[in-house]
């Protein structure tokens, strides 16, 4: 058998705190504003991706969490595949005309691909993966073909398969700069601090149950370019003075800043939402209860301890400094207890030993403060919050080991 050209990443999902929101070119992906986002730990959430190259595959194969799905039928999936095999002809030819011999390229542009990606958490969690998806796509593509390009370079590759996809492919806190060119040469993400800049950041998404079925951000984003008035307000003014406060809140590892600009900009997305014609509303009773509470719990503190945001589902993500996340914990597993049949490890795995026991969660009140604000705030059913994942800021794709592959010696799902 011949050498093996194969490539495994792991890619990491990420949360905006200035979000995302309107296309000014929809079959690019180029945004209407800039957007800024905080990369969650992979230990929590990752997609793992192997992707191999070999003339023998007949046609390029994708296979998603065990199921194989039809890559034609995804344009932009074709698109990001394509964008890299470019990249790789183009190396190619270079390395053509620099004197290696012929023999010695390896027309890795010419030969089908086989791909296979999972997720580390349950697709019933309600998380969106497509951020992860395409960043280990671009990422393990990258690493296959030996692609000089630098990483924001290869952003925009990650960018045409979804947007927010671009900004997974850096650790820390990484900001897509929105861009002019018509040709989406300068919308790119790029590192505005990497993982170690501020170690106490830490995060838990509370994952509400949901029956109906979202808006999906693609279509929803479309309708609000098309009718709401609040958001050209947005995008010209509002974001781009959002965008300078937050990297200087970044910069000084400023959490009250960094929090209040937080939650100003996940409520103006969502009211923009609420500004589309036909409206569109992604929070429910819920997530509504989980903002009222972080306010409250703040007034407590007298100080801005925590921060939630809300993509486009009714999932909470909460964004507060270690010292703070056993009282946030406790708060959170009194008033939203867990349904008898979830296990309490599963519930809250509890990654940073927050408790002695699993089962202590939502049991006991340290703070007399907090233990007040959840009495008044009261049980909400049990269920409401699904599970609750405590995760903190991560690195970005790691390239892994072949002993991590997902295909077999084939090149089949093993
Ligand atoms: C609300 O990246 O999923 O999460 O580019 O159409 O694939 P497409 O949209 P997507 O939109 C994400 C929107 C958001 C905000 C954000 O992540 O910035």
């Amino acid at each position: 058998m011949g050498k093996v050209h194969e490539a495994t990443v792991s890619a990491p999902v990420n949360i905006a705190v200035i979000k995302y929101w309107g296309k000014r070119d929809s079959a690019l992906i180029l945004p209407t504003n800039s957007s800024l986002s905080v990369t969650l730990s992979q230990d929590h959430l990752s997609t793992r991706t192997t992707i191999r190259a070999s003339p023998d595959f007949p046609a390029d194969r994708l296979w998603l969490n065990g199921v194989e799905e039809d890559i034609s039928a995804s344009k932009r999936l074709v698109n990001s595949i394509t964008t890299a095999r470019k990249l790789r002809e183009a190396l190619e030819e270079k390395q053509r005309k620099d004197g290696i011999p012929a023999e010695s390229v390896v027309p890795l542009s010419k030969w089908s691909i086989h791909v296979c990606s999972e997720n580390n958490f349950p697709t019933a969690a309600g998380l969106a993966s497509s951020a992860s998806g395409y960043a280990a796509l671009v990422s393990a593509l990258g690493a296959l073909y030996d692609l000089p390009q630098s990483t924001s370079e290869l952003s925009r590759v990650a960018r045409v398969g979804s947007g927010s996809a671009c900004r997974s492919m850096f650790g820390g806190f990484v900001a897509w700069q929105a861009g002019v060119a018509d040709d989406g040469n300068d919308s790119l993400a790029v590192q505005v601090a990497n993982r170690q800049h501020w170690p106490e950041l830490q995060a838990l998404i509370l994952v509400a149950s949901d029956r109906k079925k979202a808006i999906s951000s693609t279509a929803g984003m479309q309708t609000t370019v098309e009718t709401s008035s609040l958001f050209a307000e947005r995008v010209r003014t509002v974001v781009p003075q959002r965008m300078e406060a937050m990297k200087t809140a970044i910069a000084n590892r400023d959490f009250e800043n960094f929090a209040e600009i937080t939650m100003r900009d996940s409520n103006q997305f969502h009211a923009v939402c609420l500004d589309t014609y036909p409206p569109i509303s992604y929070m429910n009773d819920t997530s509504r209860a989980i903002v009222g509470l972080i306010h409250a719990f703040n007034a407590a503190r007298g100080r801005i301890a925590a921060a939630y945001t809300y993509d486009a589902g009714p999932n909470a993500v909460i964004y507060a400094l270690k010292d703070d996340m056993r009282d946030l914990v406790e708060l959170f597993t009194f008033c939203f207890p867990r349904e008898e049949s979830m296990l309490a490890d599963a519930f809250y795995p509890d990654p940073f030993g927050v408790f002695a026991l699993p089962e202590e969660a939502g049991q006991r009140l340290t703070d007399p403060a907090v233990a007040r604000l959840a009495d008044t705030a009261g049980k909400y059913p049990a269920g409401s919050v699904r599970r609750i994942i405590h995760t903190e800021v991560g690195d970005g794709p790691r390239i892994l080991p072949a002993s991590q592959s997902l295909l077999s010696d084939v090149g089949m799902p093993k």
